[in-house]
């Protein structure tokens, strides 16, 4: 009778005994390792008071609500559109305290007290705000999707340049920055337009700034 060291092995048999070896580990790993139990338990509301279009709004948001997702799903605003979710388009495009942002981007529960402007704020179809009628005027926007978010941004843009804030397009600080072509190129830049509508929209903007 042959000794087990007489017993040919080849590398084949091997590497077949050491796979068998580490699944049969992993398999006896995942029979004694219990599977974390799922947070089953619902997440608590949180209360928001915050002033829309002029109109006071009291509501209970799970925490983890976009001003984005409050507008639409919850105050049934879909002016606002989504468009990436992701802050990369500007579709979303609200104005908070004056101040232009990406609703995707914000949590509801972070604005308590504010005051939130969006597109149905600004104007209504008998009585446009006047960018929303430069924009109709020069054909500023084809499918639409992304001109609430663009007008919106739009008359931010003109406020803050009223204001002095500058760009990075601003060449001269110690001055008031220029109602320019390229000035409103860069400070429009996070509204991306998939129907290519800029220059119209350009010109819509340069009206109003004009006007103003
Ligand atoms: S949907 Fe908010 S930036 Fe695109
Ligand atoms: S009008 Fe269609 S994406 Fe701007």
């Amino acid at each position: 009778m042959a000794a087990p060291h007489d017993i040919p092995i080849n590398r084949r048999d091997l590497l077949l005994a050491g796979v068998g070896a580490t699944v049969s580990t992993q398999v006896a790993a995942q029979q004694t390792t219990p599977e974390p139990a799922l947070d089953m338990q619902p997440t608590a509301l949180h209360s928001v008071q915050l002033r829309v279009n002029g109109e006071l709004r009291d509501l209970q948001l799970d925490p983890r609500t976009t001003v984005l997702d409050m507008l639409r799903e919850h105050l049934a605003l879909s002016g606002t559109k989504k468009g990436c979710d992701h802050g990369q388009c500007g579709a979303c495009t609200v104005i908070v305290d004056g101040r232009r942002l990406n609703s995707c981007l914000t949590l509801a529960v972070m604005h308590q007290g504010s005051s939130v402007t969006t597109v149905e704020g600004l104007g209504t179809p008998r009585r446009l705000h006047p960018m929303q009628a430069a924009f109709v005027k020069h054909d500023g926007f084809q499918c639409g999707y992304c001109t609430p978010g663009q007008i919106c941004s739009a008359v931010a843009v003109l406020d803050e340049i009223r204001q002095g804030i500058p760009s990075h397009a601003t060449a001269d600080l110690t001055s008031a920055p220029l109602l320019s072509a390229q000035e409103l190129r860069e400070r429009m830049s996070g509204n991306i337009c998939r129907c290519g509508a800029y220059a119209n929209i350009l010109d819509a903007i340069t009206e109003v700034g004009g006007a103003a």
